[in-house]
């Protein structure tokens, strides 16, 4: 019997065929019970990808695949929540972003807004706090308030950290956080001699939040495209071919499988 490769990885003695059990299931137990860990990422940060290529393969406009990639955020917020990841980062429009066409950047202004208006009683209901990372000062008037709203409402809560990326670029996060360290120097509250990792990662828009452990990102490009470049710095890398309109639970669990066959050093050796 045929069995693709990443089925037989690790796998040694033959398997004995059950009735009534599929001996896919088996082998998969079998790895999982390999895994080097069990461990759920605390924080999933993911670059969400390929909206427009999932409508063109669909013979849709764009506007229709960002829709649909608008439900699937809803989707894996809930399943993260279930899953009990601590931290989830979604990566919603660059710095670069803005060089769309602007009907497209105005659909995507609209879609945010429309997303966190329906969203919020379920964000509060479900104990999701919710933070923005970017230069919210840039963003449309409507959009910089349902946000500042909620963003105070959700402040309590303490099951999901959702940091929602808007108008973020990572560059533009350095140097944010140059000038913030800057300003205290030249103000006295800061000595340069001082300056450490911990100043920078402070002065960062992610000042109170964990680097990602786990980044993926859909629809096959291998890049980082600005996202988090300070904080991936031992990020585990996750590419799905899978376009976001796609992305489900399921696959957000594949993804989480993969994390936990990881070897993580960070720099040192095996323990
Ligand atoms: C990438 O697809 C996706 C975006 C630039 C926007 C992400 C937006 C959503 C998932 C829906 C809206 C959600 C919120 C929270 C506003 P792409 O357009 O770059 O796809 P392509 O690379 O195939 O053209």
């Amino acid at each position: 019997m045929f069995l693709p490769p990443y089925l037989l990885k690790g796998t040694q003695a033959p398997f004995k065929k059950e009735r009534g059990k599929s001996r896919i299931s088996d082998q998969r137990r079998m790895l999982r019970s390999r895994r080097a860990s069990q461990e759920i990422p605390r924080h999933v940060a993911i670059i969400m990808d390929g909206n427009g290529r999932w409508a063109q393969r669909h013979g849709l406009p764009r506007s229709e695949g960002h829709r649909r990639g608008m439900k699937r955020v809803r989707e894996v917020i809930r399943a993260a929540s279930d899953l009990k990841i601590a931290y989830l980062t979604l990566y919603a429009f660059s710095s670069e972003n803005w060089k769309r066409p602007k009907e497209e950047v105005a659909f995507l202004m609209r879609t945010c807004e429309d997303m966190l208006s329906q969203e919020i009683a379920v964000l509060l209901k479900d104990g999701v706090r919710l933070r923005h990372l970017g230069r919210i000062d840039e963003l449309p008037e409507t959009l910089r308030r349902i946000l500042g709203n909620a963003m105070d409402v959700t402040r309590g809560n303490q099951r999901l950290n959702l940091q929602l990326a808007f108008n973020y670029g990572g560059r533009q996060e350095v140097v944010d956080a140059v000038r913030r360290i800057a300003a205290d120097v030249k103000a006295g509250r800061l000595d340069e001699k001082e300056i450490d990792e911990r100043t920078v990662s402070g002065a960062l828009y992610t000042a109170d939040i964990p680097d990602p452990d786990l980044l993926v990102r859909t629809s096959g490009e291998m890049r980082i495209s600005n996202f988090l470049l300070w904080q991936v710095c031992y990020a585990e890398i996750y590419v799905t071919k899978t376009c976001w309109p796609d992305f489900s639970k399921a696959e957000l669990e594949r993804a989480i499988r993969a994390f936990q066959d990881r070897q993580r050093r960070f720099g040192g050796l095996h323990g």
